[in-house]
């Protein structure tokens, strides 16, 4: 089997429009990501119509903005990667769809790709990848705990309601300050007391599982009477919400995926997904780690977001250990992790 040289990637699960050329493993040769947000602000979310439109108009100049930055031709390719799932089912199917024709056209092979498992990996360009790690994934559709061991993910626990993302774009949203939530929920955490409100941990039923909604509820009913739904005279200042809204939630991410490594017997840790790029996780997390001997491996900001170079590295993962997808593989919103 040649190994393959040129890598793409293709990534089109929710808003963005992503095409990444890889040379080996490690070397990103382009990553360029056209992103919709801006036509979702006003509705305060994501679209699913607008964000598949999207995809589809951008996904050709995406490809060959990639190609021309990797300073390559579409026949100098030997592998494709795409995003088969879980996400919105018509961005998901127009980057299949671009994979599958483009692969035909050019008769090379193509292999589908987990989106977690695509970030899970994104921390570990140019890295010696550990053989034994606990992997946290945090995004807006997901909060996933792995368990790594060569290659291979185990799922430990996972969020039985809310992904934390998404907690952060709810709260936000009641708050008033737009979409997407968590990178204004980060900054404005800054500048207020993350003790002003105390919020009460979840029950678990499974060790390792989380859930993010009672939090947002008890949000909600700090900032309005139950009862009226009038404004609360009382609520504290947005600042000390945001502050202690994420002390709370980042608080339970860190003590869980600790307690996970501890329970694993591992001392690594990788973490990705978009709330990966959270100022207090990274601080947070890295701080207690180093404490227990543990390490913590954040992807760069600009691969802690949709991106496909993480799912050509996956890709290139996957190939080498003889995954092949067939004309038949098709996009798969709910598609599981292991
Ligand atoms: O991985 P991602 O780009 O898309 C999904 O696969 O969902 O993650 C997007 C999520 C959003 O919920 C966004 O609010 C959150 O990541 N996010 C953050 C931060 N930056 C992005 N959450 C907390 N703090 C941040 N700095
Ligand atoms: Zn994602």
């Amino acid at each position: 089997m040649r190994c393959p040289r040129y890598v793409l990637g293709i990534e089109t699960s929710c808003d963005e429009t992503s095409c990444a050329v890889l040379r080996g493993r490690d070397e990103i040769l382009s990553n360029v990501v056209s992103s919709s947000l801006f036509r979702h602000k006003k509705f305060g979310g994501v679209v699913p119509e607008i964000a598949s439109r999207h995809c589809m108009e951008q996904i050709q100049c995406v490809f060959e903005e990639a190609l021309r930055e990797a300073k390559i031709k579409a026949a100098d390719l030997d592998l494709i990667a795409v995003t088969r799932g879980p996400g919105l089912i018509g961005s998901l199917f127009v980057g299949v769809s671009f994979a599958k024709a483009l692969a035909y056209q050019l008769k090379i092979p193509f292999v589908g790709v987990h989106h977690m498992e695509g970030h899970l990996v994104a921390s570990l360009f140019g890295q010696v990848e550990p053989r034994l790690y606990v992997g946290l994934l945090v995004s807006g559709g997901h909060t996933i705990l792995t368990f790594c061991e060569k290659g291979k993910i185990h799922v430990l626990g996972e969020t039985v309601d809310d992904a934390v993302g998404e907690a952060y774009d709810k709260v936000a949203k009641l708050m008033g300050l737009g979409y997407p939530g968590g990178p204004v929920l980060d900054k404005l955490a800054k500048r207020g007391n993350p003790r002003a409100v105390h919020f009460t941990r979840p029950k678990q039923d499974k060790r390792f599982d989380f859930s993010f909604s009672g939090v947002k509820t008890a949000v909600l009913y700090k900032l309005r009477d139950p009862r009226t739904g009038q404004p609360n005279p009382e609520a504290p200042s947005r600042a000390d919400m945001a502050a202690s809204f994420q002390h709370a939630v980042i608080g339970w991410l860190v003590e869980k995926v600790i307690d996970a490594c501890e329970f694993k017997g591992v001392s690594d840790i990788v973490v990705g997904g978009g709330v990966s790029a959270n100022s207090y996780l990274r601080e947070k997390l890295a701080r207690d780690g180093a404490a227990k001997g543990i390490k913590v491996r954040f992807p760069p900001f600009s691969l802690s977001t949709d991106n496909a170079a993480m799912i050509a590295r996956r890709g290139l993962e996957l190939y080498a250990r003889g995954v092949r997808s067939s004309y038949k593989m098709t996009a798969d919103p709910g598609l599981a992790l292991v």
